[in-house]
């Protein structure tokens, strides 16, 4: 069973106050809390084995080294991957990256003469898809990347209640990569992922899944969803920050060009040249972050002790629960899907004449942290005519209770801007 009472309990930053009362954090769209479990493993890690690993002759390095690959076995497990399919990176933007430039890379080496894998090479013709549902992190790369190549950037468009309009012909065969969002960070929408990396298959082009916003919240299993590659951050999952996982098929990640080059992700140096480690080492360049890895690989733990399955539900009822409590404000209108239905715990609204940043301050004012904005995702707030909103993101440590305080909050918001009759009757 769920305890929520006892979850709440090993988050140590849920029992101290803000602005004089109970914090009531609804922000973990943009980071999540973290509990001793984790704290306590990093702590640990310095505390008793800190060196650099892959290098050092000595009892700390070997045991840094054991714990940093023991970690990545972990987190392999925990979306039910290969170990060596598993790059960290400094969070899942840089994942992303990491594959944008591993195209720009083999195409400039391809122009050159040099031999590399043709999948990777794009030019004026090729085109790569996304969504306008994406957070800037999956949009901004690829852009830069037609830019530099020629390729031209197409998307799936949003329909009015925030779910992706997947169109016929948006991919076709010139389409050299599908890079889309699992869970949205703004809307909540759940997109179906497998059925579009099909569609990406089905032409000979690869796929991206951004999970940022679903491995933390549901059972995640990267093979199962059909993708070639899978980014996301540790510190949305009670991780650390200044970690994220790139994952990628073994195949791919060994015929890529690595995207950061130095010590640790060579085969052999010459002074004029050099060779690369097979993957995952070949991403890995410099002193990684080892206490991060050990601190994510314990969130992994506490995570699967708790059991996905019981976190995916209880959240599911919390959003429920958030989504009947603001349909009876008036003037209150939820930016997204408006029932269950392939849907996670992010809830994005605007309040009629109050800005989401006064919304906000006024939330802050109760105790409530919530993010407000266009939450990185502005083409997203475009289509949508907003110009921002206000978001409750939820996590396996909200209840009823901090809904009930955060609806507070927009009252008073209404209340002080004098903005409309509140309560539907
Ligand atoms: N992507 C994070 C958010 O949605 C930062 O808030």
């Amino acid at each position: 069973m769920f305890d929520i009472a006892k979850v709440r309990a090993d988050f140590p930053i849920l029992s101290r106050t803000v602005r004089g009362g109970p914090l009531v954090y609804l922000d973990s769209g943009a980071t999540s809390q973290k509990p001793f479990q984790v704290l306590d493993a990093e702590r640990h890690f310095y505390e008793n084995s800190n060196a650099a690993v892959h290098r050092g002759a000595h009892a700390l390095a070997e045991e840094a080294t054991d714990a940093y690959e023991g970690a990545r076995e972990t987190i392999a497990t925990f979306v039910c991957a290969e170990t060596d399919e598993i790059v960290f990176t400094k969070n899942a933007t840089e994942a992303i990256n990491l594959v944008a430039y591993a195209f720009s890379n083999a195409t400039d080496k391809a122009r050159q003469g040099i031999e590399v894998d043709q999948r990777f090479v794009i030019g004026p013709g090729d085109s790569i898809v996304v969504s306008e549902m994406e957070h800037h992190a999956n949009l901004i790369p690829w852009q830069e990347l037609c830019s530099k190549t020629g390729a031209s950037l197409r998307w799936f468009g949003i329909t009015d209640e925030g779910r992706l309009n997947i169109e016929s012909g948006v991919i076709d065969s010139t389409t050299k990569i599908v890079s889309i969002v699992h869970q949205s960070n703004l809307l909540g929408t759940i997109n179906p992922v497998r059925e579009i990396m099909e569609m990406a298959h089905a032409v000979g082009a690869l796929g991206l899944v951004d999970l940022c916003q679903s491995v933390p919240h549901m059972p995640v299993d990267v093979v199962d969803l059909g993708a070639d590659f899978a980014a996301w951050s540790g510190h949305k999952m009670l991780g650390p920050t200044g970690i994220g996982i790139l994952w990628g098929k073994s195949d791919l990640l060994n015929s890529m060009p690595p995207f950061l080059t130095g010590g640790s992700m060579i085969e052999m140096v010459n002074i004029d040249h050099s060779t690369f480690a097979p993957a995952p080492k070949r991403f890995e360049a410099g002193v990684p972050m080892v206490a991060q890895a050990v601190g994510l690989a314990r969130a992994c733990e506490y995570l699967t002790d708790l059991g996905m399955e019981n976190i995916f539900t209880h959240e599911q009822e919390l959003t429920a629960y958030t989504l009947a409590e603001l349909a009876k404000l008036q003037g209150v209108r939820v930016i997204g899907p408006t029932d269950m239905v392939e849907r996670g715990s992010a809830v994005s609204f605007v309040v009629d004449g109050i800005h989401p940043h006064d919304v906000g301050h006024l939330m802050d004012s109760k105790g409530v942290a919530v993010r407000v904005g266009h939450h990185c995702c502005w083409p997203t707030c475009r289509r949508l005519d907003v110009p921002a909103t206000t978001r409750f993101s939820t996590y396996l440590y909200n209840d009823k209770a901090d809904i009930d305080q955060a609806i507070l909050g927009i009252m008073a918001a209404q209340d002080f801007f004098g903005s409309a009759p509140r309560v539907s009757a």
